[in-house]
Order: structure tokens, then C-alpha cells, then sequence
């Protein structure tokens, strides 16, 4: 997923990662969602959105300097309900959390994708990559998948016994994922790799390029617009049966797509299925290295796999929030809300609401309602690769779970500093596994 220009980063944060406060007894100019320090800690995280659950009934109204007002959503039956009604909560003009100052400038390059859209034309847009996401389509990509599943295993056993399971395994495997869906050659891959990453990584200080100033995000934009360009012409002089050629030569009606649409669809698939994937691969794995009885309890019933995804899925929502806007005048669970007023759709503290999930803080592959997370989020926006994002999942973890012999942490896991989308930097990891 793209992470729009201008769009939101707490830049200067008050408090720094030592200065992180448990439950939500930190000070009023500070709050787990607009500092991005506070995803540094996921478990720290967790606790003070539990805490928001129990204390505020799962909201928060965000007052930080810098930022405009919004009202933080955790609780699970809201998030759903503000999805069902997309015509009264739009993810237009502002679908990421924005600090007051980007919303006020104009980006210097302007970008249109699927989350910036609304009503008929998002339906229209929506509905031309859509095949590529069906399950036909999807069944087709089952031989790759296994065939990376089993690239990663040789990966690991190539390097004995050590190695960051993050960048070396769960970072590449959905990118080659992306590139076949697109149609691009592997040789593409670093340059699409840096170019997701800082997307995303904006507001890391390990990820981003430089300041993260509306200049640097144009830059990377330009970079992924240049390299598309030429994809495109290829695609409309040769069309083929990838994303790529669905793209390229897609028309909206009877027009074909403009060329800032075009770019944005290019740029939503080429990110949201990478970092995204990555992160849910890292961070399910980490939860079944720190909850041993999980990882042997999988390994016994196989038939816990799909469980045990859905668990993972919940436990990690790498898709840290949404926002959207409202059309009316309205309330949310007798909070007060004006047109043009902002709302936060906490996935991530969402899929620990206490009314749902059972004591929320515990990692449970055999959870009977896991497949009641919503890290896809819900409604006309939900996830289109969500299938291929549990496809990925199922065919990695099933190839290497039931290899471990061992396994635990090497150092200590890494994770990145960033408001919307994000994971691990780093998952330092010591294991053996079997012959075969
Ligand atoms: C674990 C992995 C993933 C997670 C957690 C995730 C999460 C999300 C979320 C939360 C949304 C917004 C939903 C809403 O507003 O209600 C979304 C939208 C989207 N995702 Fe994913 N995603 C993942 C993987 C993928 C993959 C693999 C692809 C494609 C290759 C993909 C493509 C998209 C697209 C195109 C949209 C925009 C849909 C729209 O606005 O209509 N995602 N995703």
C-alpha cells in the first residue's frame, strides 16, 4: 500500500523510545497512533491499546500539536459498522493518518490509488484488477508459491543455523510474489525493493532515503513513475496476460485510465502486497518462536495451519490503521462527530478488543474466533489480495514449520518505527532443522 504524498510521519517526536510510557498514562501531546516511536515497541503498543479498551471503551481522541483532531476507533463492532457505511465515512481526501501541515500543502506529486478513492469510481477502478485476484487466477500461482517456499527453506539451510529470518526470508518472498503477479522480470527486483521499503519506511530513520520532506517522497514517486512508464508502453505494444497488460490497457467506460491512475494502480499493487505480507511472515513467525508450546502444538496438528494464519494475521496487523472522513454530521457509539471530521480505524487495536477476542494479549493458534480479525479491514475498501496474502502464508509456513527441529531468538528482533504500514526490521533467529 502507498504511502501518499505528503502524507503523515511525527517527525521530532517528544518522547523518545526510552520514554515510553506503559497504559495510557502518557502525556497529553503524545499518543500510541501519531508517534511512530511507539511502533518500536509492538508490546508496548498492545498493552496501551488494551488499556484503551478497558479505561476509554476502545476510544481515543487524538489531541497532539501538529496534528487536526481525530477520533481513534479500537473498538471491533465500530471499525466494521464505519465500513459499511462508505458513503458517510470516505477514504477521501485524507486516507492516512496527515499531520496538519500536509494536509494544508499540496503534494508535490500528486497520487491517485484505489485507497484515495470513492463510490463509482472507486467500484470502476476496483473492479479491473479484480480478476487477477480471483480465485482462478489465484490457483494458478500455487506452483510459484511452493516453489519459494521451498527457495526460502534452502535459504535457511544454506545459512547454518543463523540468519534474519525478516530481510533474508519474509522480506523477499512476497516481492517475487508482486513481480509475477505484474508480469515483472526477477532481475527487477532490487529496484522494486528499495522502492516499496521507502515508501513505507518513511518515517524509520534506518528506512528512509532522507528527511522525509515533500521533495525526498516526490523523488521516490518519480523513481517508481520512470521505471512503470516504460513498463507501460511495452505492455500496450505487447499486451499479455499479467496485471501489468490489465493496467496498461484498461479503460474506465471508455477512456482509458489517466496517467496519474495508472501510476497509482501500479503503485497500490506493487506496495500493498510487499511490506504488508513481509511483516505477517516475520511477525507470526516471531510469535511461534516466543510461544514454544504454539510452534509444537502446529507441528503436531498440521490441521491447525488455517487457524493458526488467521491468528498470526491478528496478532500482527501489519495494516496499522486507515483513516476517513465524514460526509455529516454523525456519532460513533455517542461520540460526537462533525462533517469533515476525521476518523482512525485502528486495525491493529481493533483485533485486541477484550468484547472479541478473549484475553487478546495471548498468541493462541487454536483461538476458536481468530477469522474474526480484521487486518484486511472490511467493506467496499477490503483487501484484494487478502486470499493471495493467506496462499503466501499457508505454503511458507507448511514447509518450514514441520522442518524445525530448534529454534529460537539470535538477538533481539527489530521493528520498524512507522505510523501506517509496518513489522520487523530485523528477526535474528538460531535454529536446526531436518534433513527432509
Ligand atoms: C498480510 C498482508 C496484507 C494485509 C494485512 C493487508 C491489509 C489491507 C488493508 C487493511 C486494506 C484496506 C482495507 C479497508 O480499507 O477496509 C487493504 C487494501 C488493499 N490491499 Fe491489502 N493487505 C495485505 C496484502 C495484500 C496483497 C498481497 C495485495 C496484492 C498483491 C494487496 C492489495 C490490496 C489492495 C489493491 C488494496 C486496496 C483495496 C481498495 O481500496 O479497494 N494486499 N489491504
Amino acid at each position: 500500500m502507498d504511502q501518499p504524498a505528503g502524507s503523515a510521519d511525527s517527525k521530532g517526536p517528544e518522547l523518545g523510545p526510552d520514554e515510553m510510557l506503559p497504559g495510557i498514562g502518557w502525556p497529553a501531546d503524545d499518543d500510541i497512533f501519531t508517534n511512530n516511536f511507539r511502533f518500536g515497541d509492538l508490546a508496548d503498543w498492545n498493552r496501551a491499546a488494551v488499556a484503551i479498551h478497558e479505561e476509554r471503551d476502545g476510544f481515543y481522541r487524538i489531541d497532539r500539536k501538529g496534528f487536526p483532531p481525530v477520533l481513534a476507533i479500537l473498538d471491533h463492532a465500530a471499525v466494521l459498522e464505519i465500513e459499511r457505511q462508505p458513503d458517510l465515512f470516505t477514504n477521501g481526501p485524507a486516507p492516512v493518518l496527515t499531520t496538519q501541515a500536509a494536509l494544508d500543502t499540496p503534494p508535490l506529486v500528486e497520487l491517485k490509488t484505489l485507497i484515495h478513492m470513492d463510490g463509482d469510481e472507486h467500484a470502476a477502478y476496483r473492479k479491473l484488477g479484480l480478476p487477477q485476484f480471483k480465485p482462478a487466477s489465484l490457483s494458478r500461482l500455487e506452483g510459484r508459491l511452493d516453489e519459494l517456499s521451498e527457495r526460502a527453506l534452502t535459504t535457511m539451510r544454506n545459512a547454518d543455523g543463523e540468519i534474519d529470518f525478516s530481510n533474508e526470508v519474509a522480506l523477499p518472498y512476497p516481492l517475487h510474489v508482486i513481480l509475477e503477479i505484474l508480469g515483472l522480470p526477477e532481475a527487477d527486483y532490487p529496484r522494486m525493493m528499495t522502492l516499496t521499503q521507502q515508501l513505507f519506511g518513511g518515517e524509520d530513520p534506518d528506512l528512509q532515503r532522507e528527511e522525509l520532506t515533500p521533495e525526498a517522497i516526490a523523488a521516490v514517486l518519480m523513481d517508481f513513475f520512470t521505471y512503470f512508464n516504460d513498463i507501460t508502453t511495452d505492455r500496450r505494444k505487447q499486451p499479455t496476460d499479467d496485471l501489468a497488460s490489465l493496467i496498461a490497457n484498461g479503460t474506465i467506460g471508455v477512456d482509458p485510465l489517466g496517467d496519474l491512475e495508472t501510476m497509482g494502480y501500479y503503485v497500490i499493487v506493487a506496495t500493498a502486497g510487499h511490506d504488508t505480507t513481509s511483516s505477517a511472515m516475520a511477525g507470526g513467525f516471531r510469535a511461534l518462536i516466543e510461544h514454544p508450546d504454539q510452534l509444537r502444538l502446529l507441528q503436531e496438528r498440521p490441521e491447525l495451519m488455517n487457524n493458526a494464519i488467521e491468528e498470526m494475521l491478528r496478532w500482527t496487523a501489519p495494516v496499522r490503521h486507515f483513516m476517513r472522513t465524514t460526509t455529516a454530521d454523525t456519532d460513533v457509539n455517542g461520540h460526537r462527530l462533525a462533517a469533515g471530521d476525521l476518523v482512525y480505524l485502528s486495525y491493529k487495536g481493533a483485533n485486541l478488543d477484550p468484547k472479541v477476542f478473549a484475553d487478546p494479549l495471548r498468541f493462541d493458534i487454536e483461538r476458536p474466533n481468530a477469522d474474526r480479525q480484521i487486518s484486511f479491514g472490511f467493506g467496499k475498501h477490503f483487501c484484494m489480495g487478502a486470499q493471495l496474502a493467506r496462499m503466501e502464508l499457508r505454503s511458507l509456513f507448511s514447509r518450514i514449520v514441520p522442518m524445525l527441529e530448534s529454534v529460537e531468538m539470535a538477538g533481539t528482533p527489530t521493528t520498524s518505527q512507522t505510523t501506517f504500514v509496518g513489522g520487523h526490521k530485523s528477526l535474528p533467529i538460531r535454529y536446526s532443522l531436518r534433513d527432509n
